[in-house]
This record gives structure tokens, sequence and C-alpha cells, in this order.
């Protein structure tokens, strides 16, 4: 590219013209204490910064998320992060990991116990009452994105904050509920390019289930004493879980337990039986996962979890997303009884960190085209309306308002491979014109100031190829 500066400034450079400051004599001088290093304050573990490097393919998941909630007709819902503790206490359960060890509690000015949400469904389930969405036509099919809190020991994937995109489905008792939601959420995976796999069970209502429960206590009772310290504890307060359990020695009782499935009540299996024919019928890859009970209390039927696919096919660990029916948590929360829901959230950070590993890159931002360099205060007076005549027309336009001398923005314009270099100086300001500097060729014109952004379209679009006049592609002859 061209670079040899053709612009004069119309006067030499002003002298400072400010007050100088007193020059200390050598007698006066003070002795200076040494300066106290200040300890810059760090992250809370578990919690992380978001920079700006990252955005992109964070946006790239909010739009694609935004993008199939809108096609599938849900309404966005914003919900508050903080909520009364015993809302989640009430929904997800007190024997929970969640509630037992992991959420932010604390008491408030006015004496109440408050949490930061470690998830966002009990709110959803609240606000569905609290606005009476339950006398709306049904289903009521809300979607959110937000930051969940859960005082989690910290590792890949798991964070203290973190945020979820969640959808759920208010009103509706049919089986094509559960499933069109899993397909939505696998949508989502595939518009982004990631292969998921949908691992399923059913963990029926809670009578059948408190069947199960007795028949699970009664077998792991003759191994108690093989199980680790917190599988014994799971035995007690919340057996369910052991299904789930990461130790070897459980997973190992696990093949000879008895099995949820069997347990199911004749409704319980046909709605189940139904979601599956649904999931067959659009070609949903799915595996049945007895032990799939998912950690929170307030499931009922159908329990469901994303997985990643690594290069060979295989199952990653952590689950991209997870959810399940939850019939009986609007009529827990003192709303209409027998009120259906199904519903499941995705983990952002999870998904953001597959598609990096992947080298999934998100779509570039337009490089500007055209860069505004400035000289003195005046010039800089007309650019700050300039950039946004700019902005309304569509042209992005990069600037160096923070620089002086114009080689230094010409060299910055270099950088940046614009084609098109706006130049303004004093004796333009006063002219009411600007320069066009093609950086190419290193040509200038001078032009009308208030044409400018007129005349760098019609530029832009001649270098794009198409026809200034008639708007079509240019065709050489
Ligand atoms: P969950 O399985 O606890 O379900 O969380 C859903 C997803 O959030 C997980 O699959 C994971 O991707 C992400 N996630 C959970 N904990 C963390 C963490 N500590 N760090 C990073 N990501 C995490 C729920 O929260 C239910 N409310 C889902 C639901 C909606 N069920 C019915 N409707």
């Amino acid at each position: 590219m061209c670079l040899n500066i053709t612009y004069r400034p119309m006067t030499a450079k002003k002298k400072d013209e400010s007050p100088k400051a007193p020059v200390k004599k050598a007698a006066e001088k003070v002795e200076e204490e040494p300066k106290k290093k200040v300890k810059t304050p760090e992250l809370l573990r578990g919690f992380r910064d978001i920079l700006p490097e990252d955005q992109g393919r964070w946006n790239m998941v909010r739009d694609g998320i935004r993008n199939i909630a809108e096609a599938y007709t849900f309404d966005r819902i914003d919900m508050p992060i903080l909520e009364r503790t015993d809302l989640f206490h009430k929904t997800v359960g007190k024997a929970t990991d969640i509630v037992e060890k992991e959420m932010y509690t604390f008491t408030d000015p006015s004496n109440r116990s408050v949490s930061l949400r470690p998830e966002a469904t009990a709110s959803a389930a609240r606000a569905y009452i609290n606005h009476g969405m339950l006398d709306r036509p049904q289903p009521v099919k809300l979607w959110y994105i937000g930051q969940m809190f859960r005082h989690d020991r910290p590792q890949a994937g798991r964070y203290r904050q973190f945020n979820q995109a969640g959808f759920e489905s208010f009103g509706v008792h049919e089986p094509i509920v559960d499933a069109q939601l899993i397909v939505l959420g696998v949508q989502i995976f595939k518009d982004l390019g990631l292969d998921v796999k949908v691992d399923i069970n059913s963990i029926g209502t809670p009578e059948c289930r408190q069947a199960y429960l007795a028949e699970l206590v009664a077998y792991f009772r003759q191994h108690r004493s093989k199980l680790s310290d917190e599988d014994k504890k799971r035995l007690q307060k919340n057996p369910l879980r052991l299904l789930d359990s990461k130790d070897d020695v459980t997973k190992e009782l696990l093949d000879g337990a008895p099995q949820i499935l069997d347990w199911l009540d004749e409704k319980s299996k046909e709605h189940f039986m139904k979601v599956l024919e649904f999931l067959e019928e659009v070609e949903i890859p799915f595996t049945l996962n007895p032990y799939l009970v998912r950690g929170l209390d307030y499931y009922s039927h159908t329990v469901f979890e994303f997985l990643l696919l690594d290069d060979k096919g295989e199952k990653s660990q952590n689950a991209l997303g997870g959810g399940g029916r939850y019939d009986g948590l609007v009529e827990l929360l003192g709303g209409r009884e027998e009120t259906p829901a199904c519903g499941f959230a995705l983990g952002i950070e999870r998904i953001v960190r597959a598609l990096s590993d992947r080298g999934i890159d998100p779509p570039q931002r337009p490089q500007p085209q055209v860069f505004f360099a400035q000289l003195g205060d005046a010039a800089r007076r007309v650019g700050l309306n300039l950039y946004e005549s700019f902005r309304q027309a569509n042209i992005p336009v990069a600037e160096a308002f923070g620089k002086n001398a114009l080689k230094a923005q010409l060299e910055a314009a270099d950088k940046l491979n614009v084609q098109l270099t706006l130049i303004l100086g004093q004796k333009e300001v006063l002219d009411g014109t600007i320069i066009i500097r093609d950086m190419e060729s290193g040509a200038q014109e001078i032009v009308d100031v208030k044409k400018v952004v007129q005349i760098v379209e019609k530029k832009l679009r001649r270098e794009e190829g198409v026809d200034p006049v008639t708007q079509s592609p240019v065709v050489e002859k």
C-alpha cells in the first residue's frame, strides 16, 4: 500500500498555552515515601470473566438459542437472580446436593433468607402462578437465559456462576410436548454444528417411585457395608441418587439392582413409550439409560440429558443440558392442581467450550473499509458527527481519535487494510470539505463533507462489483 503523506496542515502546530506548572526547586524536594504496591483483587474461585475475544462464540450460542426459541414460539421471560430460599427448598428438594451444599444463601437486610438461584425452573413455575398464566391458553411456553449460582467444586465445565438457557412448557400432558422439547434441544446443537446424543429415562409418578424406592433401598441395605460414606448418606437421604453414583462399587452393584422402568404404572409406561415413538419418528438418536434420575426432586415421568459425542462417537461425562417433566411442581407451589409441565436447560459455558474444542468459530465481524483521520480538535468535532452519519448508513468506520499525528493515523489505517481513508484537517473544516484517500493507489480527492457518506458508499459498492446507479452487479466489458 502507498503511504506517502501528502496532507500539509494549514498552520504550524500551536504552542501549548496552558499555564506552566511551577518548577520545583531542588531544595524544596521532599523525600517521597516508596509507593506501596496495590494488590489487584482476584476473581472468586469458580467465577470468570467472559472476555471480548470470547464474545463472538457466546453470541453464536445465544443467537442460535434465540432463533430456535422464536421458531418454536416460546416467549422470553426474565426472572430475578435472587429469590426467597424456601422456593428452592420446596422444589429442588432439601435433600439434594444443590440445596444441601451448593446454594449461595444469606440473610438480606430485611432479615429474610434469600438465595442466588441455582436453577430457574422453580422461578418459572412461580412466575407462571404469580402472573395468572394458568388462565392463558395452554401450553404457556417460556424461555430464559441467564446466570445461575452453585457453590460446587470448580473443575473443567463446572463453575460457581454459570449461564443457562431454559425452555419450559406449562399446561399440557401430552407426550408430544416432551418429544418436541427434545427435538428443539437437538436442533439447537445441530445448528451450532455439535453432535449430541440424548440419554432418556422415565422415573414415573411419585407413587410408583415410592414403591420402587422401597425395593431399591432394601437391595442396597444388603450391600450397605460396601458403599462409600457418600453413598451411605444417599441411601438414607435420597436413595434415587444412588443410580447416578460415580463410585465404582455402587456402579457394579447397580447391575443387580431393581430398575425403575419395571416399576412404572401403566399410564407412565404408555406416556414414556409414546415419547420414544415420537423420537424414533423424527430420527433423534437416544439411549435408554435406566440410571438417569437427575439431581432435582421435582421431576416425574420423562427425564433426559443432552450429551456431547466426541470424535469416536463416545459420550462425554458432562451433560450439555438436561431436563424432564415436572407435573407436580406448579401444584407444589400453590398453583392449580395437576398442572403438567416439561422443560430443559442448557449449560452455555459447556456449549461454548465444545465449540472452541472443535474449532467452530463465529462469523467474523465485518472489517471496516473506511478509516477516519483527523488533525486537531475542530476536525475531531466534525468527526464525531460524521462517524454517526456513517453508522446510520451502515458503513463501519475505524478511527484513532486519540492519536494526533497524521502519520500514525495512516499507519493505523494501513494496518487495518482499509480501502479508503478520510482525512480532515483545519483547512478542510474551514472549507467544509474532506479528503478521500484511496489506500491502494494513494490517489486523493477533495469532496464536499456533506456528500462524503454518499460518495464513499458509491466507491465501496463499485469496489464490491455493484453498479452504484442500477444497484446490479457490474458486468466487465
Ligand atoms: P441441571 O441438569 O442441573 O438442570 O442443569 C442444566 C445444565 O446446566 C447442565 O446440563 C449443565 O450443562 C449446566 N450446568 C449445571 N451446573 C453447572 C455448573 N456448575 N457449571 C456449568 N454448567 C452447569 C436444571 O438446572 C433444570 N432446571 C433443567 C430443567 C429445566 N428441567 C426442567 N426444566
